[in-house]
C-alpha cells in the first residue's frame, strides 16, 4: 500500500483522494476537539464552512438539539454556544448533541477530503484508536492520504508531526508501505518532536498564539496521547463514531 501525505489540506483534488482512506489531523485544535465531543456522547458534528452557514443549518432542528459552536482567529464566534477548546465538551453540555461546527482549517479540510474512500478524524488524543483502524484497512489493501489542515493554506508543524507518527505506525511491523516523500520528511519529523508532544505543541507557532491568548489548557489537552480513544469518520456530511476496528 502507498502512504501520503498532504501538508496542506486546502488544496487536494478530487484524484488525489479517490479510492483512499484519508485521516483528516488537525491537532490545534479541531480533530482534538472532534474526538473530546464525540468521547462525551454528541450525537454527530456537522462541518460548516462559514458561520452563517451554521446557523442556517441550525434552523433544521429543535433549538435544544443543536450547538452551534467553532471559532474565528482561535476564539469563539460571538453568539455561539461552544467554541473550539475540547474542555468546553463535556457530556453534560455535548451529550445527544448535534453539533454544527465551523472552523478555520479544521472543518475545510474535512470538507475538502470528502472525495476519499473514508474519511477519519485523526489526532494525538485518539491516536492509537484511529491506528487500529488505518492498519486494518491498510491490511486489506487501502491506500492512505492523510490530510494535514495546515495554518491558513500553510504548512503546521503540530498537524505534520503527528502526521508522521501515523506513517510510521501504520508501516511498522507486518504491512509493507510504499512512503511517499510528504510520509517520508513527516516521519522525521515525528522522530524529532513525537516523544514530547507537549513541548512540540508550545513551541510551534499555532501553540504559541493560543498561549499568548492564555489558552494553554487547550494545548495540554491536545497533547494528551489517546485521552479520547474514538474513531471519528466523517460520512454523509458528518462526522460520527466509527463502530468499530
Ligand atoms: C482550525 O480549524 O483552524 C483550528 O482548529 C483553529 C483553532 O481553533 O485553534
Amino acid at each position: 500500500v502507498r502512504i501520503d501525505v498532504a501538508f496542506t489540506g486546502g488544496n487536494l483534488l478530487p484524484a488525489d483522494l479517490a479510492g483512499r482512506v484519508a485521516v483528516v489531523v488537525d491537532v490545534l485544535r479541531a480533530s482534538t476537539t472532534i474526538a473530546k465531543a464525540l468521547a462525551a456522547g454528541a450525537r454527530t458534528i456537522i462541518p460548516c464552512e462559514s458561520a452563517e452557514e451554521a446557523i442556517a443549518r441550525a434552523k433544521a432542528f429543535e433549538r435544544r438539539d443543536v450547538l452551534l459552536a467553532g471559532e474565528r482567529r482561535m476564539v469563539a464566534i460571538p453568539g455561539f454556544d461552544l467554541g473550539n477548546s475540547p474542555a468546553e465538551y463535556q457530556p453534560e453540555v455535548v451529550a445527544g448533541k448535534t453539533v454544527l461546527l465551523t472552523t478555520t482549517n479544521g472543518t475545510k479540510a474535512l470538507l475538502n477530503s470528502q472525495g476519499a474512500r473514508e474519511v477519519l478524524v485523526g489526532c494525538y488524543a485518539n491516536y492509537s484508536a484511529v491506528l487500529a483502524v488505518l492498519r486494518k484497512l491498510a491490511r486489506a489493501g487501502s491506500d492512505v492520504l492523510i490530510v494535514c489542515a495546515g495554518r491558513e493554506r500553510q504548512f503546521a508543524l503540530e498537524d505534520a508531526a503527528c502526521a508522521g507518527r501515523f506513517v510510521r505506525g501504520i508501516s511498522r511491523r507486518g504491512i509493507r508501505a510504499e512512503l511517499g516523500d510528504g510520509a517520508r520528511a513527516a516521519t522525521l519529523l515525528d522522530r524529532r518532536y513525537g516523544s514530547d508532544i507537549g513541548k512540540l505543541l508550545r513551541d510551534c507557532e499555532h501553540g504559541r498564539a493560543l498561549l499568548e491568548l492564555g489558552m494553554g489548557a487547550d494545548i495540554e489537552a491536545c497533547a494528551a496521547l489517546n485521552a479520547y480513544p474514538v474513531v471519528p469518520v466523517y460520512r454523509d456530511k458528518q462526522v460520527v463514531r466509527r463502530n468499530s476496528a
